[in-house]
């Protein structure tokens, strides 16, 4: 007998997370963004879900130009940067320890004069609140982020600070077990879901993510 020891990047389908970099084609412009599965784990590599969601920016179905965005744990920021360079003013967030990764990726992949459009700040879900004003952000973005249940009760929390009226909650994500369908449970108790109405996209909602957009409820 063998022990065969374990190798991550053998493991079928996590190969293009020890890629270095990753490279995808949005907004008319190469976008790379650097991976560090080893050093900081599910925040330095790009998700599906914002593969997904950084598509469906692009396809135009929601207005971006001069609104002013959030994303929600964005990792390496790959949705935020497709969020700025299609135009919107985005406050792109992680947990503190993310932080120097995922500035060293919006500032690699932002033109100069677009740079001034996005600012990278903290944000851990339920925490410092105060540093965001209430209702301040037309849209709120999130790719793979419901994944943890223990957060859960700070996400829907964040997500109710940061909503006005008018805001749009764009969510991709991947629902892998039980619990991620009780979350999208809780927040339909809170925001109306709105129609999704995008046959080009049905390959997502099979093959990538379940793809929600929710507005508070009047
Ligand atoms: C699965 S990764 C998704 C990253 C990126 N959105 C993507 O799709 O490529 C989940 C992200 O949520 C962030 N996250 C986890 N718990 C968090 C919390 N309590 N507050 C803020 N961000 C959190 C992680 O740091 C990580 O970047």
């Amino acid at each position: 007998m063998a022990l065969v020891p374990y190798e991550e990047a053998a493991a079928v389908g996590l190969q293009k997370f020890h890629k270095p970099v990753a490279t995808f084609s949005f907004a008319d412009r190469t976008i790379r963004i650097r991976q560090d599965w080893r050093q900081l784990g599910v925040a330095a590599v790009v998700w599906d879900a914002a593969v997904v969601l950084a598509a469906y920016l692009e396809m135009g179905a929601v207005e971006l130009r001069g609104r002013a965005a959030v994303e929600l744990g964005a990792g390496t920021g790959l949705v935020g940067i497709v969020a700025a360079l299609l135009g919107a003013h985005v406050t792109i967030t992680d947990r503190k320890v993310a932080l120097d990764f995922l500035k060293s990726n919006v500032q690699a992949n932002l033109p100069p004069h677009i740079q001034p459009k996005a600012v990278v700040k903290e944000l851990t879900w339920g925490q410092n609140l105060g540093s965001f004003s209430s209702g301040e952000f037309d849209l709120i973005l999130g790719a793979d982020i419901i994944y943890l249940e223990e957060t859960f009760t700070d996400l829907l929390q964040t997500l109710e600070h940061l909503c006005s009226n008018h805001s749009v909650i764009l969510l991709a994500c991947r629902i892998r077990y039980e619990r991620d369908s009780n979350f999208l449970a809780m927040l339909e108790r809170q925001f109306t879901e709105l129609e999704f109405n995008s046959p080009t996209f049905e390959w997502a909602l099979d093959l990538v993510a379940h793809f929600y957009i929710k507005r508070e409820k009047w």
